[in-house]
């Protein structure tokens, strides 16, 4: 239904791309030029984990970007929780002492929040957007910072709402309209030392702020909406299930529609409700990686503005249908340059999109690499289950056609989903259906390695109704919950479980590019978990096992 392109024509683009970056003029020193530096979460005691130089810590980058904050602060997140509650009988950290807790690295959670809290002092406007409090009270750190307080506000934002399921996961901060954390960390202590993480902190980059603040503002608006108002159920034919959608999305017959309270959006042709968004609507904008040492000597004889990078925002939220994120108006009012307009086939990237273009940007003989805490090939929180091959399907397709080698590394912690394991395997079959032919000379091939974070099966309160649990570490920790894909040429880094649900009922913010720098290093971070005595490969599917589980 939804338009791809064929491969070649992306590989022809982006070679163009990489021509274009070694004879681009320098940035004049007068606009300060936008800095990339991926950034990680490490939990404790991972001794064996090697460590790639370069790489920022989550919590240095969330208290800098509050610290840095002089007047706007703009904070997305599913929840908080910077405060750990070991004194709070319902919370996952009761009953740990305050040494336990300094060992867990909880004072970098209150230092955070320190920084935002310092901010709203400074009379800093800051506006905070959520999901709901997820039990205990998840929201009551937002409240807190608002109360007493005119230039600090928060809205809840519920999704299920306006798309019948899904949350607001995007985990998005925006400081002075400039400075930018897209990634995987939530707004919660344990998402500093003890979940494992990966984002990219990004400065003096107002032209990406802008767009993520234009998804944003779209949220805000929503917030103030009564979805009863402007919601009906559709049939959406392209994953045969009925949902929940805003009157004014594409799903309506356009005499049925109602007038969208958004901000004008772009026009777009939609097929069955969606847009056809066959190409993401990438900008161009020279990036500095500060983080890497340049090692290729033509980048050393090149002007170091010189190297170009691609960056494509991921503005596809949830319903496509709406056209949320196509109100990123003013395209083009931008100007581009004649390799931009080769790219511009079309306005945006959609999520799903843009890991099914990460994973066949990989080359012939490529390796594509691809790091998530959850797999399944279906939907997890709908009402009616949907089966989502998307993924498999890509990563199949450079198998068999470009030999290319692909690994994955999924999380398996205390929260492990139990027929993930099924689904994997039912991909690793992909390698027996490659060299199943003769004619198929395959030797391309997919390996799976489950990621255990030690403790990972001790977790939860130490202190149960009064008596010892046993557990080490505090509930809902220990587990790998970055997700992103890289190829040769491509990074992506998202905030998207790989399960349907999160890609079409969930609002989320992922970044990508083509940058080298970054995309080498992100390998090295993969690299460095998968080769890691952490990463144990998953069996190929047994005689006789059972798909009934
Ligand atoms: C970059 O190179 C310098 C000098 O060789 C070294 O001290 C530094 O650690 C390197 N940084 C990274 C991120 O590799
Ligand atoms: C501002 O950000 C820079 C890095 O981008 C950091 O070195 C500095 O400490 C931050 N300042 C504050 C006050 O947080
Ligand atoms: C805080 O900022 C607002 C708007 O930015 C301004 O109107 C107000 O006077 C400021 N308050 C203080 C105490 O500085
Ligand atoms: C929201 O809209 C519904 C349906 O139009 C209406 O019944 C309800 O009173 C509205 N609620 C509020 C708070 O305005
Ligand atoms: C997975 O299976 C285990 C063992 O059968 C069970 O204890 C656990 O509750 C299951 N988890 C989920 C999420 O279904
Ligand atoms: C947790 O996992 C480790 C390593 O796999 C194992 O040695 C240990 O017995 C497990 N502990 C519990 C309580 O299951
Ligand atoms: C605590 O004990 C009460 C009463 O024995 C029981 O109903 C409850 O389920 C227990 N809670 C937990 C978390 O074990």
């Amino acid at each position: 239904m939804k338009l791809r392109l064929p491969p070649s024509t992306l590989l022809a683009a982006l070679t163009l791309v990489a021509i274009a970056s070694l004879c681009v003029p320098a940035v004049s020193a007068s606009s300060p030029r936008c800095k990339a530096w991926l950034v990680q979460s490490i939990p404790t005691d991972m001794p064996l984990l090697r460590r790639v130089p370069g790489v920022l810590s989550t919590a240095d980058v969330l208290r800098w970007l509050a610290g840095n904050s002089t007047k706007k602060l703009d904070i997305i997140a599913q929840y908080w929780q910077l405060n750990a509650s070991p004194d709070d009988p319902s919370s996952g950290d009761y009953g740990y002492s305050q040494s336990d807790m300094l060992r867990f690295g909880a004072d970098l959670g209150r230092g955070v929040y320190k920084a935002i809290e310092d901010a709203a002092d400074r009379n800093v406007t800051i506006r905070l957007l959520q999901h709901s409090g997820v039990y205990p009270d998840y929201d009551k750190e937002p409240n807190d910072l608002t109360s007493g307080r005119t230039n600090v506000k928060s809205v809840t934002l519920l999704f299920a709402k306006w798309w019948g399921s899904g949350i607001v996961h995007a985990k998005v901060w925006i400081s002075d309209n400039q400075d930018v954390y897209i990634g995987s960390a939530n707004n919660d202590w344990k998402s500093l030392s003890q979940v494992k993480e990966l984002g990219i902190y990004l400065v003096n980059c107002p032209k990406i702020a802008k767009k993520v603040e234009t998804y944003n503002d779209n949220l805000w608006k929503l917030s103030s909406l009564n979805a009863s108002a402007y919601t009906k159920n559709v049939l959406d034919q392209e994953w045969q299930l009925t949902r929940k959608v805003p009157c004014w999305s594409h799903f309506l017959e356009s005499k049925e529609r109602c007038k969208s309270p958004l901000p004008r959006s772009v026009d777009v042709p939609h097929v069955a409700g969606y847009p056809v968004l066959s190409h993401p609507h990438m900008f161009r904008l020279p990036l500095g990686t500060p983080g890497r040492n340049h090692s290729s000597s033509y980048l050393l004889t090149c002007d170091f503005a010189a190297q170009m990078s691609t960056c494509l925002i991921r503005i596809w939220l949830i319903d496509q249908s709406s056209c949320l994120l196509c109100s990123i108006q003013h395209l083009s009012k931008l100007t581009f340059s004649v390799w931009n307009i080769l790219l511009l086939f079309g306005k945006y990237q959609a999520d799903e999109q843009a890991w099914v273009d990460t994973i066949k940007s990989v080359g012939s003989g490529g390796t594509v690499r691809i790091s998530t805490m959850d797999w399944l090939g279906q939907s997890q929180y709908a009402e009616q289950t949907v089966y989502w091959s998307s993924i498999s399907f890509a990563v199949s397709e450079v198998v068999f056609s470009k030999h290319a080698k692909v690994k994955i590394l999924v999380a398996h912690w205390a929260h492990f989903i139990n027929n993930t394991d099924v689904y994997l395997k039912s991909l690793l079959y992909s390698n027996v259906l490659c060299s199943s032919s003769k004619y198929n000379d395959c030797s391309g091939k997919v390996e799976i390695k489950y990621y255990m974070v030690p403790g990972f099966n001790v977790t939860g309160a130490a202190i149960s109704n009064g008596t010892s649990t046993g557990n080490k570490y505090p509930g809902y920790t220990r587990v790998n919950h970055g997700k992103y894909a890289v190829g040769d040429v491509r990074a992506h880094i998202g905030t998207s479980n790989l399960i349907w649900d999160y890609f079409y009922t969930t609002a989320g913010v992922g970044f990508g590019t083509y940058d080298q720098d970054i995309v080498s290093q992100l390998q090295e971070v993969f690299d460095a978990d998968w080769d890691s005595p952490y990463a144990v490969p998953v069996g190929e599917l047994e005689e006789g096992q059972s798909f009934s589980s």
